[in-house]
């Protein structure tokens, strides 16, 4: 099997699920629970704050457990603007983000906010200078992706983080899913209010994440309940899938330069394998992530293509695992000027620190043996 599906989730490390196993049959208790056992768990719960909020250079008290990027950016957005919405009920977003985030805001619409959607250029960047033109006297918000889940296109997000110091009422999110341990981010640099992490994009286990909630920023709870989580994050905390995320963290950013090397260097090879194909059309930005390439093959379905592959031991995906079996074209794409023909042509190739060279080797043969003859019968 090669497996070329990353962005929408990784394989677990195997140390990751050991952990898992281990927390979950030997401290199962709760940690809000005042005995002895819970007191155990409560322990392992701040010690693995501690290390996470170590490993992103922030404070304990900064890191909100949630169980995944949907709920956190959910929490980050709808949070914000509740909280905020006796300042002022004006949003800002881009035309590109992931639907967790794009439904957020809206949601938020229907309740009254107004939202602006930033256009992107044709690299799939927006430009600071769109952002400052956005913002208005009664702007709450400002949300970013980092790095986008279809293309791999990095936004300037330290750059918009430095323009909105000067406007120091404005909250400053970033949905970091495809970021982390790809593209490093500094959240005290640039300037960032709250920031979403899911810990199955860097081989943790399903169902956890983590929000950043700088020190002060103010935040309505979306989940009513108990106080876990200093009252942002209702209900038990994933003990297991905590500690087995830290652990995934801490693998994943040590030598972080030498894993994004690799990323890099399977991602060259495959972007000139795509270039030399004839009919290909290349979408991957020149500003991207070490992990994505987006490629279309005008005249075949996206869906087509992955069952072709799969049938040959092959994973790689259409767009964003959550929204590919909606059969869309590419919005993504579209925004950024592609045009129909490619965005309803593509398919996304994500990689990980665990494949290899030979694998991608493998892979263009394949590519190169199942795209002709689907172009045959397709004539
Ligand atoms: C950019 C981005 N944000 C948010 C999410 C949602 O994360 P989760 O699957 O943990 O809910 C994803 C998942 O694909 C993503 O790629």
């Amino acid at each position: 099997m090669i497996y070329l599906d990353n962005s929408a989730t990784t394989k677990p490390y195997d140390d990751v699920l050991q952990s898992y196993i281990t927390v979950a049959q030997n401290y199962f208790g709760n940690p809000s629970s005042l005995h002895a056992l819970g007191g155990e768990a409560e322990r392992l719960l701040s010690q693995s704050r501690s290390v996470i909020a170590g490993l992103l250079g922030v404070k304990h008290t900064e890191i909100v457990f949630t169980s995944g990027g949907t709920e956190g950016n959910n929490l980050a957005i709808k949070g914000t603007a509740i909280a905020l919405r006796s300042r002022g009920r004006h949003i800002i977003t881009t035309a590109v983000e992931h639907a967790s985030v794009s439904e957020a805001f809206k949601q938020l619409e229907t309740l009254g906010f107004e939202v602006t959607y930033v256009p992107v250029d044709e690299n799939g960047a927006v430009s600071v200078q769109s952002i400052e033109q956005a913002l208005r006297h009664d702007t709450v918000l400002v949300s970013i992706i980092h790095v986008n889940n279809e293309t791999g296109a990095v936004q300037p997000i330290a750059e918009i983080g430095r323009l909105l110091r000067k406007h120091p009422k404005v909250r400053f999110h970033t949905d970091h899913v495809q970021g982390v341990g790809k593209v490093p981010l500094a959240f005290y640099d640039a300037n960032i209010d709250l920031c979403t992490i899911s810990g199955h994009k860097f081989h943790g286990v399903k169902g956890t994440g983590i929000l950043y909630v700088r020190e002060g920023v103010l935040l309505d709870p979306i989940l009513s309940g108990g106080q876990q989580e200093s009252q942002y994050r209702a209900g038990t905390e994933n003990l297991p899938g905590i500690v087995a995320m830290a652990k995934a963290l801490r693998m994943t950013l040590e030598k972080q330069e030498n894993k994004i090397r690799h990323l890099n260097e399977m991602k060259q090879a495959l972007l000139s394998f795509f270039g030399s194909m004839p009919n290909v059309i290349l979408n991957t930005p020149n500003a991207s992530a070490p992990h994505i390439v987006n490629v279309s093959f005008p005249g075949l379905k996206p869906e087509v293509i992955v069952h072709a592959l799969e049938e040959r031991d092959i994973f790689v995906s259409t767009k964003s695992a959550c929204s590919s079996k909606a059969k869309e074209v590419s919005h993504v794409l579209l925004e950024m000027g592609r045009g129909r023909e490619a965005a309803e042509s593509a398919i996304r190739i994500s990689l990980s620190v665990e494949n290899t060279m030979s694998e991608i080797q493998q892979f263009q043969q394949i590519v190169q043996e199942v795209i002709p003859k689907l172009y045959e019968v397709t004539r």
